[in-house]
């Protein structure tokens, strides 16, 4: 005759049954115990109801994963875990050889690493470990090392984002005015003033000869003369040109060009001699971040109102795109 259990007693016979199993039966176990429902529910017209797998496959938030597969993501997690297994998989015990034929021979072992499929199936675990300092995706050409760290790219010229955010966006209409350009090194704000402006009157002030030989070769060759000009000079000899200016644009002008000394100098020039009312200032960075580096005191409330500008234009979706329009200042001299 059958024993009919109740379910707390289903349960505790289940619990019994799970411990006498091997922990290496258990994925089989589960996956016919998960079919065995199914059959059951199909059976009284229920359902398989979709499981999502728990952080394992991001992105695919609705994916249908079987307790097999839960199963295996819990291993590779738990084997992630263990303290013992570094991030290549590879324990202290194995000696590896670096094939001498097939495809991977012909590979300089420097330039492989070993990275777990099973343990890091996707990307982003790569990337993280990477992030982490754990694994590099780099190595140094000359030594081979992987102890590699991105660079930092810093541009010396305006970008075309930047430079249309200055003469479309930011300035006012600049028909009959006079823009400056201090430190015009190959000229691409001078040519956004002639494209992107009406500026009558548009100079730039490079103190590299060579810089201003480019210049004017771009010039002659797109035919810019009538509005462009070039002054080969240090702009602390040209305060003409300077208090002449209805616009004197400054992009990261002289911080990688001059030693901190120098550059306390050139700004105390530039106070004493920018003081033409309503004009303006466009500078990269702020001219308030400008002071604090080189701990200056200019008495900028007397001399600027910063102004407001939206950065939040309408062709500028990217973030990186509007990180780099932010960094332009408008300033309007008292
Ligand atoms: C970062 S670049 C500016 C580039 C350009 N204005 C732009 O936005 O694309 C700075 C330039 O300023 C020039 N410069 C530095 N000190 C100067 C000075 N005292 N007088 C004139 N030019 C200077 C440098 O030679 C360099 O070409």
């Amino acid at each position: 005759m059958a024993v009919h259990l109740d379910v707390k007693q289903a349960v505790d016979e289940f619990e019994t049954l799970l411990s006498r199993l091997h922990a290496r039966n258990l994925p089989e176990f589960f996956e016919l115990v998960e079919e065995r429902i199914s059959r059951e529910r199909n059976g009284s017209g229920g359902d398989g109801v979709p499981v999502v797998v728990k952080g394992a496959e991001a992105g695919v938030e609705t994916e249908e994963a079987s307790n097999s597969d839960i199963m295996m993501h819990s291993i590779a997690e738990d084997l992630r875990s263990m303290p013992y297994i570094p991030p290549d998989a590879v324990v202290k015990s194995e000696r590896l050889f670096h094939p001498t034929s097939g495809e991977f021979a012909a590979l300089d072992p420097v330039t492989v690493v070993s990275v777990d499929k099973f343990l890091y199936e996707d990307d982003e675990a790569i990337d993280e470990m990477c992030d982490e300092g754990m694994l590099s995706r780099n190595y140094c050409m000359d030594c081979g090392s992987h102890h590699t760290a991105p660079l930092n790219f810093v541009s010396h010229s305006a970008s075309l984002l930047q430079l249309k955010f200055m003469f479309q966006k930011a300035l006012p209409d600049l028909a009959g005015k006079t823009v400056v350009d201090i430190g015009s090194r190959l000229g691409p704000v001078l040519y956004a003033a002639y494209f992107y402006s009406s500026a009558s009157r548009i100079v730039g002030i490079e103190i590299n000869a060579e810089l201003c030989a480019i210049q004017e070769h771009i010039i002659r060759k797109f035919a810019l003369k009538n509005r462009i000009q070039i002054v080969t000079a240090d702009v602390c000899t040209k305060a003409s040109v300077l208090e002449e200016a209805d616009v004197v644009i400054m992009n990261n002008v002289f911080e990688f060009f001059a030693p901190a000394g120098e550059q306390i100098s050139i700004w105390k020039f530039l106070r004493r001699t920018l003081k033409k009312k309503d004009s303006y200032l466009v500078t990269v960075p702020s001219l308030e971040k400008s002071m604090e580096a080189l701990q200056l005191s200019l008495d900028l409330p007397s001399w600027v109102k910063h102004l407001p500008l939206d950065h939040l234009s309408m062709w500028m979706q990217e973030e990186e795109a509007r990180e780099e329009v932010r960094l332009i200042n408008l300033y309007q001299i008292l």
